[in-house]
């Protein structure tokens, strides 16, 4: 079970995410009281997103791998009658209930390959874990990685284990291949074998089910073709199971010199002085 936190005051939205998270003030005692990232089940992407970002989150967690500690947070819309901006209230109105909720890493930086080399253990992890749940959002565009007190932080896996939206070709969705040519940390070698030795033998039936026991049933109910949220869950394990004996002979990675960088930016490449330094040039002048 996700623990659960009462959200008793929302701060600001997040304006870089595209489900337009907010940061929230929340507590439900025993030292819950914080600062969390929430994600609305009123969100255009829909309570599947939620339920992958329980589901990877959570296993990601359990396989060693960073990501933030995950809550329900639940919001009365009420809280919504004070915000000013009008997309803000009509997503509070609308998402009354259990929400997401991840703990907020104060001061993280998004990751940015020049600027923070990742071993290639660390790589093959995560290229590893993301081609288990089929994440599509992790590329060099949008590496959905922050840099927290120096260690490398995965968020963001709304976008994973596509064949939730068409459970009868489940299957054969669960089988297909993982191109990793456009992932974020494949420019560092990522050491797939290695990865898969360590990691595919710990996504046991036992932990998906533990896993998957995480999300709440409010998320799953009245999901079509099934009886209830127990077998709508079953049906995520039967997915990922046989997904993670194999996955690592179907990535594929492209040579080390194909792999795009995001661009440099200016002052980088030019030899100019980086635009702090030019700021306080500008300030000395
Ligand atoms: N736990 C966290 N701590 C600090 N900042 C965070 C955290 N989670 C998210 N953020 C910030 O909020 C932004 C949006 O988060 P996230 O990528 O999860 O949202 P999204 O709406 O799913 O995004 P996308 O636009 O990629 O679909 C991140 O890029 C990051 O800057
Ligand atoms: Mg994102």
């Amino acid at each position: 079970m996700l623990t659960e936190v009462t959200a008793n005051r929302y701060i600001t939205p997040l304006r870089e995410g595209g489900s337009l998270p907010g940061l929230v003030e929340a507590d439900g005692g025993r030292g819950t009281f914080g600062t969390y990232v929430m994600k609305f089940t009123g969100a255009g992407q829909g309570r599947k997103t939620l339920v992958a970002e329980v589901i990877c989150g959570t296993l990601a967690r359990r396989l060693g791998l960073r990501v933030p500690r995950l809550v329900g947070i639940r919001l009365d819309p009420v809280l919504g009658l004070g915000e000013p901006d009008s997309e803000v209230q009509d997503l509070l109105k609308s998402s009354g209930g259990l929400n997401l909720g991840m703990e907020y890493l104060p001061g993280a930086i998004g990751f940015d390959s020049l600027a923070y080399r990742v071993d290639p253990f660390e790589a093959g992890r995560v290229v590893w874990f993301d081609a288990l749940v089929g994440n599509v959002d992790r590329s060099w565009r949008n590496p959905n990685l922050l840099v927290w007190r120096g260690d490398l932080w995965l968020i963001d896996h709304g976008a994973t284990m596509i064949w939730h939206h068409n459970w009868p070709a489940a299957g054969a969705a669960a089988a297909r291949p993982y191109d990793a040519s456009d992932h974020a940390l494949a420019p560092f070698g990522p050491d797939i074998a290695t990865a898969a030795a360590e990691l595919a033998p710990r996504v046991t039936e036992e932990l998906l089910t533990e896993v998957v026991a995480d999300v709440p049933d409010e998320w799953l109910t009245g999901e079509a073709g099934f009886g209830s949220a127990d077998e709508v869950r079953r049906a995520y394990v039967s997915a990922l199971l046989p997904r993670a004996a194999s996955v690592h002979e179907r990535i594929t990675l492209g040579a080390p010199a194909e792999h795009p960088r995001p661009p440099a930016p200016g002052w980088f490449t030019s030899g100019a002085s980086s635009p702090n330094a030019s700021a306080r040039k500008g300030e000395a002048a």
